[in-house]
């Protein structure tokens, strides 16, 4: 999962960047999520807009603008600026708080403890070091890099090698990267790759082994450097694409944010159809799901009952079939923005 999220360019940038940041703001300073997502929903229905939005009355009729909104893209459109936005900016412990959560690790309950102790900075955090668990240390050494969005020619650089490496450590594996790369975004915060085999079902035993000699062959390689965490089926870490030194006009990369996770074969694309996203597109299959009657998450679609009880899994061989289970127009990857 990444932190920064890729900047929208549309016709109306101005009140989805607004809409954005109080989105963050939402989520890091108050914990509001259900606010958070409505400013994020509200922001990609605006962003798809093809006209220049001229009033708040105008942006009212779309999905997910409100009353609250759209008297704000008024203030917004004949001021130029938002109020509630110039306080949050200006207020000490919203842009503190806002600024700690970019360290990966650092989430907002996390940052809210950091600033209730004096930590506020980027300074501040090297000096209490020690106090920070592992996953943050890393978060804290990378900070500077992982802020950096990946381009899309690195990321099929990686995808390229991950693929070959994965081929080497057994040719059974399945691979996806998944994320905003599969979206075709120009540019992705992080890689999430999702991997399965034919050995490991729902039935079987866990098989911690099967991601462990993934990420132990991807170190031999130098590819995967460092470990946030690792459990029996997700590594989450740093990678970095080595240089070739025969190249002497070729850049050093970056280190990177890399989780990988192994799913159950029967579970895959209930899988690689949630952590391909985007996560708004996710929540309306939901909720379409929900009204054709079937629960859908990140392992399983399943019938819903009569009584609203979940049923048995239904088979899945393809992302297909789970968008035709729930009678959803199949959306390629690229036009899941929402
Ligand atoms: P992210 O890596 O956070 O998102 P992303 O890959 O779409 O964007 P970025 O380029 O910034 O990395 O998460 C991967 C996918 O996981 C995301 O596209 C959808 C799913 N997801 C959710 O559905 N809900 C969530 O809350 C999160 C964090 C992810
Ligand atoms: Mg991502």
């Amino acid at each position: 999962m990444s932190k920064r999220k890729a900047p929208q360019e549309s016709l109306n940038e101005g009140i989805t960047d607004f809409l954005t940041e109080l989105a963050n703001y939402e989520k890091n300073v108050n914990r509001a999520i259900h606010k958070y997502n409505a400013y994020r929903k509200a922001a990609s229905t605006i962003s798809k807009y093809p006209q220049k939005i001229k009033s708040g009355t105008e942006a009212k009729k779309l999905e997910g603008v409100g009353a609250k909104i759209a008297e704000k893209i008024d203030e917004f459109l004949q001021t130029g600026t938002l109020r509630k936005l110039e306080k949050i900016r200006n207020d000490d412990t919203s842009s503190s708080i806002n600024f700690l959560t970019r360290v990966t690790g650092i989430g907002p309950a996390a940052a809210r403890k950091f600033f209730d102790e004096g930590v506020k900075t980027l300074e501040d955090l090297k000096n209490i070091e020690h106090k920070l668990n592992h996953h943050q240390q890393i978060g804290l050494r990378y900070f500077e890099e992982f802020e950096k969005r990946i381009p899309r020619a690195e990321m099929q650089k990686m995808e390229v090698l991950i693929m070959k490496e994965l081929e080497k450590v057994d040719p059974e594996y399945i691979g996806t990267i998944c994320g905003s790369y599969r979206r075709g975004a120009e540019s992705s915060g992080d890689i999430d790759i999702l991997l399965t085999h034919p050995d490991f079902t729902s039935e079987s035993e866990k098989q911690p082994k099967l991601i462990n000699a993934v990420v132990e062959h991807f170190e031999s390689i130098g590819f995967v450097t460092d470990t946030q965490s690792k459990g029996d089926t997700k590594f989450m870490g740093v990678c970095q694409v080595q240089r070739n030194d025969e190249d002497e006009d070729e850049e050093e990369y970056l280190h990177r944010r890399i989780d990988i996770r192994i799913i159950p074969k029967d579970q895959y694309y209930c899988g690689v159809l949630y952590f391909t996203g985007s996560d708004i597109f996710n929540k309306n299959m939901r909720t379409h799901a929900l009204e054709k009657g079937f629960t859908l998450n990140e392992y399983t679609v399943r019938p819903l009952g009569v009584t609203g009880v979940a049923g048995e899994p239904l088979m899945v061989d393809s992302e297909r079939d789970i968008f035709e289970y729930i009678h959803y127009r199949y959306r390629e990857p690229k036009d899941r923005s929402e």
